[in-house]
């Protein structure tokens, strides 16, 4: 079964709070995207509202940072269940380490314009593949359709591991990422842009 870890980057942030209660009980994680405006353009949320909306639901951290390291320590004293960093950025392999010296599940993410071999170095040490089916940096973008292919290479190589897909997913190709052996589905806007959050969350589930 696919689980779902709505992104709060396609929330209210006047609401947060509320639009994560809304949701929590229906999905497996809230995905919180942490953005540095140098790994990407943008700039976004930090360990205070991780720490706001703690308890809530588990959290799912990723991190689109320049010097991840930097941060797992921040994350973790919040307290991330999930703390992903991109393997284009800077020492993914020292970060990981420290994720999982804090007895945090570790995630490799990669960009759609980036070999699907990338993460080998790393694949032994986490627990999570997460594959981005959007350049990061925004909601709202359109999903990249071969994700769908990587994802089937990543499950027949990897049968063990979790694999999360993030950008543009919803519940038209919640089914085939689904069927590809992806487990965890991010959603932002599909979640958040409709008027029914719960029902998309369902759908996606259902597939
Ligand atoms: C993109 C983020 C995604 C994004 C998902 O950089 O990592 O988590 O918020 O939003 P949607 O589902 O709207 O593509
Ligand atoms: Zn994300």
């Amino acid at each position: 079964m696919v689980e779902i870890a709505p992104s709060m980057l396609g929330a209210n942030f006047g609401e947060m709070k509320r639009e994560a209660m809304l949701v929590a009980p229906h999905s497996a994680y809230l995905h919180m995207d942490v953005m540095d405006g140098h790994f990407v353009p943008n700039l976004t949320m930090g360990p205070d509202l991780v720490k706001a909306l703690r308890g809530i639901a588990d959290i799912d951290v990723h991190l689109m940072v320049a010097n991840p390291a930097d941060f797992i320590q921040d994350f973790s004293d919040v307290g991330a269940d999930i703390i992903s960093v991109h393997v284009e950025a800077n020492n993914p392999e020292k970060a990981i380490k420290l994720i999982k010296e804090l007895n945090i599940k570790a995630g490799i993410a990669l960009n759609p314009s980036t070999p699907s071999s990338a993460i080998e170095p790393y694949i032994e040490n986490v627990d999570l593949i997460l594959v981005m089916s959007v350049e990061p940096g925004y909601c709202g973008q359109s999903f990249h359709e071969n994700s769908i292919e990587r994802v089937r290479i990543y499950r027949e190589k990897y049968p063990d591991k979790i694999i999360e897909v993030d950008g543009g997913v919803g519940p038209e190709n919640a089914r085939l990422l689904a069927e590809a052996g992806a487990n965890l589905l991010v959603a932002g806007s599909a979640i958040f842009g409709s008027s029914n959050p719960i029902k998309v969350i369902e759908d996606m589930k259902k597939g």
